[in-house]
């Protein structure tokens, strides 16, 4: 399973990058408008950087809503680098603009997915990755977990090359759950993917381990 980092902050980027794990990025508007970036130059800037730190897929997410509006935007941050993913939210417009640039092989992540058939429009449009909202679903009680294993089905049924990226994932347990499944991609914050290097046992025995060594040296 890949994984990406599910933030635009650069310091916490490059560390998930530094660990040697990281296949990519995905960013949204909030997560932009939470590191202060505003205004056009200053967003396709931090873009242009955070393409600087990871070779990998960036999802850059488009604000228009408008036919017209996304294939003007999705166009310009494809050009500004190799490894943007234009980023659309699940709506008429964006489905039809996914087919577009589909077409002109520009890679895209549909995003804001909630239920199977909404993943299914996106594949059949020819969406380079569906985002199923796996915490916002749990959220309102609904096992987010379980939609990713019916389009994981539904998926393989037809042999769509459209990968799952399990989006809004919030700790360890939904990646592991997400692996499980299947989940080509899993997008989460970089204390869920730290997380998953902890267990007691291992600090004991690391403890016992250089404990003994000391001993061992001492009675040498
Ligand atoms: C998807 O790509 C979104 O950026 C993201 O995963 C949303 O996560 P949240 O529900 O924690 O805001």
């Amino acid at each position: 399973m890949k994984f990406f980092i599910d933030t635009a902050n650069l310091a916490e980027i490059q560390e998930a990058n530094d660990l040697g794990i990281l296949d990519g990025v995905t960013t949204n508007p909030s997560l932009m408008a939470k590191e202060g970036i505003t205004g056009h130059e200053n967003v396709i800037n931090h873009y242009k950087a955070i393409c600087e730190i990871v070779d990998g897929p960036i999802s850059a997410e488009v604000i228009a809503t408008d036919y017209a509006g996304i294939l003007a935007e999705g166009e310009a941050l494809a050009a500004l680098h190799p490894n943007i993913v234009v980023k659309v939210p699940m709506i008429r417009d964006g489905i039809k603009a996914i087919k577009y640039f589909t077409e002109q092989g520009i890679k895209t992540n549909c995003t804001l997915i909630f239920s199977a058939g909404q993943a299914l429009l996106a594949a059949k449009a020819g969406a380079t990755y569906v985002s199923p909202f796996v915490g916002r679903l749990d959220d309102i009680s609904t096992d987010g977990v379980e939609l990713i294993s019916q389009i994981r089905l539904i998926f393989d049924n037809y042999g769509y090359e459209t990968q799952i990226l399990a989006a809004s994932v919030r700790h360890p347990m939904h990646i592991l759950k997400c692996a499980e499944i299947g989940s080509d991609v899993m997008t989460g914050p970089l204390s869920a993917i730290t997380a998953l290097l902890n267990h007691p046992l291992t600090d004991i025995g690391l403890a016992k381990f250089l404990a003994d060594h000391q001993k061992a040296a001492k009675t040498a």
